[in-house]
């Protein structure tokens, strides 16, 4: 599958964007003053600390800029995202911007807003489609990166394995970008050592309770596990509940990775119930802001934005930990 992140020509983009002059933007009779734009957004869900975090930001971040934001939540469903989209362009506001809650299944909406001549930003999560001009940028983590630096980690933490290491992998929302790309990135680094098997993987939802509930199932089915390798921390802090209430020690006779970084995960990593965790920004606001801001000057954004991430051990993580915002 092609996803929507090749790079347009500046010259295609700044024809397509001309053409949302009629439909706001403001490139038709110049930029509008930013306190005339409005911005619809249309959000996942709350399913996890991540969520809650990216949410804040975003709302703060377009508080400070004094641009209007209209915003809707999803509650993890793509029916009503497409709906949320659908008010904004009858709305005719300036710019959509939205975080697919999966992969596939925009081109029908996304050709609307087009028609409309409103411009796309999709923030955190990519969409899945041949064409690449239903959006003007996507800003948002590599997800695939993400993956393979956890599964870098359990590589090295087991370099010396002679047995079988059994891995339950605990995935994000079925169909989702980061279900399936940091299940992708993860699989082709942990190849390298055939004594790594993921001897287990179920969706959890990116919810606390869905990683409680299936980690609290796969341990009666796979007694042996010796370590969880959850797509965002919120799944991994259900795990550590899932295997406590099973007599174990999370961290210690089972091992756990997870993605995200938010504070929970943080503080369960400084307590060292988790032993890795790979960072994933959800500060995406100002960012956001800056490319509102070019396509109402006119200008075409950069098409892939990536967030810029890093990792964390627990020194690491309670080192840092003091200073986290989210
Ligand atoms: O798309 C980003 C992911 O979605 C985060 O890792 C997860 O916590 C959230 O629900």
């Amino acid at each position: 599958m092609k996803k929507l992140i090749g790079i347009a020509a500046a010259g295609a983009m700044l024809v397509a964007l001309a053409g949302c002059a009629s439909a706001g933007g403001g490139t038709a009779d110049g930029p509008k003053p930013l306190d005339e734009l409005v911005v619809g957004f249309a959000q996942v869900g709350a399913e996890s600390g991540w969520r809650t975090a990216n949410t804040k930001d975003i709302q703060s971040a377009f508080e400070e800029a004094g641009i209007e934001l209209k915003f809707s939540d999803a509650q993890q469903k793509q029916e009503n995202q497409i709906k949320a989209i659908r008010s904004y362009i009858q709305q005719q506001v300036d710019v959509i911007a939205f975080s697919p809650v999966v992969e596939t299944g925009w081109d029908a909406v996304l050709n609307e807003a087009k028609a409309a001549g409103i411009p796309v930003v999709l923030t955190d999560r990519a969409v899945d489609s041949k064409d690449d001009s239903l959006y003007v940028s996507f800003l948002g983590s590599d997800f695939v990166e993400e993956g393979k630096k956890a599964g870098q980690w359990v590589l090295e933490e087991y370099a010396d394995a002679t047995e079988p290491v059994e891995i339950i992998q605990l995935e994000g929302t079925t169909g989702a970008a980061p279900a399936i790309d940091r299940a992708e990135g993860f699989a082709e680094v942990i190849a390298e050592n055939p004594a790594l098997e993921v001897v287990a993987s179920q969706t959890g939802d990116f919810t606390r309770a869905g990683g409680k509930q299936v980690t609290e199932a796969l341990l009666k089915s796979n007694p042996g596990v010796d370590l969880i390798y959850a797509h965002n921390d919120d799944m991994g802090l259900g795990a550590i509940e899932a295997i406590e209430a099973a007599g174990l020690v999370p961290g210690k006779d089972i091992k756990i990775v997870t993605v995200d970084a938010v504070k929970d995960g943080m503080q369960a990593l400084a307590d060292g119930k988790i032993n890795f965790i790979v960072e994933c920004s959800p500060l995406l606001g100002k960012q956001l802001i800056e490319i509102v801001k070019q396509i109402n000057d006119g200008e075409a954004p950069e098409k892939r934005i990536i967030t810029e991430e890093t990792t964390f051990t627990q020194e690491q993580a309670i080192e840092a930990l003091p200073d986290r915002q989210y």
